[in-house]
């Protein structure tokens, strides 16, 4: 847990886990912004991240990634939802757990299989070949599992939850950290 309350909440975790979803409720209920990096690296690069994928590639898009992350954790009293990769550079990491409570929103494989394939064709890392998407997330998870869990403060397991109750259990764990 960090020294202090931090002033932002960041939520982490696979594609599918709900972290827009979640991130925009709980904004809500706080009374704080919302702050989506992904929406906000596709204002700045003028296409789909799918797009940006394709034309520049995994590497241009990561270095986005970490100049969009390192300016919004400037800011305070916002939900930040990530990308699924934003784990994968120390320094996304490290600014994100100076400036925020980390909040990993875990969810079974199956679960998360199931909700990417409700948006087909949104997640470049899991459409690009023939595996089926079950494959590709349990083989990614393998590697960013540790990597989202020793990036967080707290876990909040999002399987079979209605957002709504996901929301009230991380106010729940913020408020107690901090009183
Ligand atoms: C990615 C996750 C996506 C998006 C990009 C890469 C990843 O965001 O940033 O397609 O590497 O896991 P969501 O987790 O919001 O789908």
């Amino acid at each position: 847990m960090p020294e202090e309350m931090p002033g932002n909440i960041t939520l982490i975790g696979f594609m599918g886990s709900g972290k827009s979803t979640v991130g925009r409720l709980l904004a809500q209920r706080l009374g704080w912004r919302f702050t989506d990096t992904d929406h906000l690296i596709e204002k700045v690069v003028g296409c789909s991240i799918p797009t940006y994928f394709a034309t520049e590639g995994e590497t241009a898009f990561r270095d986005k990634e970490t100049t969009i992350l390192l300016g919004v954790t400037a800011g305070e009293r916002q939900v930040i939802a990530t990308g699924g990769g934003a784990v994968l550079r120390e320094e996304n990491v490290a600014a994100l757990r100076t400036s925020s409570l980390v909040v990993y929103l875990t969810t079974r494989p199956d679960v998360l299989a199931k909700r990417v394939a409700r948006r087909p064709g949104e997640r470049p890392l899991l459409t690009a070949g023939e595996e089926p998407a079950l494959t590709l997330i349990l083989r990614m998870l393998a590697t960013r599992g540790p990597l989202y869990q020793s990036a967080s403060h707290l876990l909040v397991d999002t399987s079979d939850r209605a957002p709504g109750a996901v929301v009230e259990e991380i106010v729940r764990r913020y408020q107690r950290e901090g009183s």
